[in-house]
């Protein structure tokens, strides 16, 4: 994969942080999710590649823009998707921390093309890779991770989704004598904290999106992070739907580099203020932004702060 798409790509979120970080605070989810869609499908119909988006915005009859299977960009190599315009469209209707806009970028068939489920998810930064099992219990994770970091099991700090549904795995976390981190939202941006020392989170547990699952893998895949995914199902309808995008063993866990396979990049700009990058701010014509790009081929990290001038490029 051409390594100066990296540019091209972050040029994507960045477009897409812009356009909705606009409307940040104002309220309204679908509005400020439609905002960062619009703008992101533009960017991305000037790209010279042959584009497929493999995790979008749902199934073509739901989501007119960036529905699972739709062609992008100007023609080219062929490369596939895994796409989060806005993650976290609560966090920054509400004007939260942690809303990004993301693109992850493989070779044609290397994500896993993950139904719009739940996925039961474990991440880690390098430190703790190879020390997470998705099938041990919590209390046996954090022992495991606490060991690989050479620390106890009461310095680490866990970030979980604030959801009834985690009462149990809270409650065992408590036990265990581990710190929590509750968020609101936004997993994929917890799980990229756990490759950043200074966020000061060391695992991401709990169920979330099986979508943002391969996205976060894939930036996990570049930052030397571990991951481990196992798809949850809620009805019948839900198994058909995977049936159908070529899943069969519905109790398998997922490997990093099973969700994200081969060469990856991995691009986001922070909408909302964040743990890992700073969020959208305008001035006077125009707006500074806070982008990461990074290859797995390399581990190289990019960190891009960009200043735009809305009079001499009125793109967005
Ligand atoms: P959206 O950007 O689609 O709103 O997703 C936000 C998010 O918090 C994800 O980060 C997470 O994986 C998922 O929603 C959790 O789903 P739920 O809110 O149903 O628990």
């Amino acid at each position: 994969m051409n390594r100066n798409f990296a540019m091209e790509f972050v040029r994507v979120t960045e477009a897409a942080a812009l356009a909705s970080a606009r409307l940040m605070g104002r309220g309204d989810e679908k509005a400020a999710d439609h905002a960062a869609v619009e703008a992101m499908r533009k960017m991305l119909g000037s790209i010279e590649f042959d584009g497929r988006v493999v995790i979008g915005e749902g199934e073509r009859d739901e989501a007119p823009m960036l529905y699972i299977g739709e062609k992008v960009g100007k023609g080219g190599v062929k490369l596939d998707l895994a796409l989060d315009p806005l993650e976290g469209t609560t966090i920054c209707a509400r004007g939260l921390n942690n809303a990004l806009s993301v693109i992850a970028i493989a070779e044609e068939g290397n994500f896993l093309h993950a139904p719009d489920t739940y996925m039961q998810k474990i991440a880690v930064g390098p430190e703790a890779k190879g020390a997470i099992d998705l099938r041990a219990t919590a209390s046996e994770n954090l022992k495991s991770i606490a060991h690989a970091k050479k620390c106890n099991v009461e310095d680490l700090t866990v970030a979980i989704l604030d959801r009834p549904r985690h009462a149990d795995l809270i409650a065992e976390v408590r036990g265990a004598g581990a710190r929590i981190w509750l968020i609101g939202d936004g997993d994929v941006s917890a799980a990229i904290a756990t490759c950043k020392r200074e966020a000061g989170v060391d695992v991401l547990m709990g169920s979330g999106g099986a979508p943002e699952g391969v996205i976060a893998a894939a930036a996990l895949r570049c930052l030397g992070g571990d991951f481990q995914g196992q798809l949850l199902f809620r009805k019948d309808e839900e198994r058909t739907r995977a049936r159908a995008m070529g899943i069969s063993d519905f109790d398998r866990v997922y490997k990093i580099d099973e969700l994200a396979r081969g060469h990856v990049m991995f691009c986001a700009t922070g909408v909302t203020q964040g743990t890992y990058l700073n969020g959208v701010r305008f001035f006077s014509g125009g707006a500074v932004t806070h982008s990461v790009v990074m290859r797995s081929k390399t581990g190289t990290v990019r960190v891009i702060e960009a200043e735009h001038h809305f009079d001499r490029k009125p793109v967005y």
